[in-house]
């Protein structure tokens, strides 16, 4: 793997600030001497006040909204986000998707807006099992990647997680054929929509955990993880950094 790995905990609506606080703390007592991963923590908006990270760690949000300031009830800003040291914002996640209605103009909205403000996009992509079942996985990445980045320049600062919905919570991956077709076929997508770029990390989500990271790091094309569920608890996250460390 030529690009620094990408380890991403994504804590949805889990731990308090407290918590988070001590869990980041903790795992950078575990983890010392991390150099060719990095890593970062998704706490849910309150608790990305007043944290002190520093690589190869980092903050990020698990989503935002799109305009600058106004009468958006509930919705949090990209420079709110700033200011609280945040680099990357996680954008379409599916439980966004299908528990909040969101879809590709609006989740493209905010993709343009995190890129005009320097930070860093994570863009959530996956078909249903449904989907699947029928044969049309990749019609369906496809349109959320053509979709999701319409308008969008470069993909340099972007990163894509390949989260097939039906694998994320269940504790069924997907399995290594599937995750290396499916990274393939979003790279050549990449590549015909930005011939230049070849910086965009992939990465894949769903039902990651401690016994299958060793097998999955292997995949050509996966460039790390965004990890749900095993992200909560402080041996499982931190045995994920350290195969993805050495692999
Ligand atoms: P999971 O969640 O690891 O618990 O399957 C992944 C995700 O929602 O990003």
């Amino acid at each position: 793997m030529n690009k620094k790995p990408i380890v991403a905990g994504n804590w949805k609506m889990n731990k308090t600030p407290s918590q988070g606080k001590e869990f980041i703390h903790d795992i950078e007592k575990l983890v010392p001497d991390i150099q060719n991963t990095k890593v970062i923590f998704f706490p849910a908006y309150p608790g990305l006040f007043d944290i002190k990270i520093n690589p190869p760690f980092y903050l990020g949000a698990q989503n935002c909204h799109w305009e600058d300031s106004g009468a958006f009830t509930g919705e949090v800003s990209i420079e709110m986000l700033r200011e609280c040291y945040v680099e990357y914002i996680i954008i379409g996640h599916s439980e966004r998707r299908q528990l909040f209605n969101e879809n590709n103009n609006n989740i493209n909205k905010k993709i343009k807006a995190i890129l005009s403000e320097n930070l860093k996009p994570i863009l959530c992509i996956g078909e249903t099992i449904e989907h699947r079942n029928s044969g049309l996985t990749e019609d369906f990445l496809q349109n959320q990647l053509v979709e999701g980045l319409e308008g969008v320049e470069s993909i340099d600062d972007c990163i894509i997680a390949y989260e097939p919905i039906w694998a994320i919570g269940t504790g069924e991956t997907a399995d290594k054929d599937q995750i290396y077709n499916a990274h393939n076929f979003i790279n050549s997508v990449l590549k015909k929509l930005y011939p230049e770029s070849n910086n965009c990390h992939i990465l894949y989500g769903g039902s990651v955990n401690t016994e299958n990271t060793k097998d999955l790091i292997q995949i050509s094309g996966v460039d790390g993880f965004l990890i749900g569920g095993a992200s909560l608890n402080i041996d499982s996250f931190a045995s994920i950094i350290n195969y993805v460390e050495k692999n």
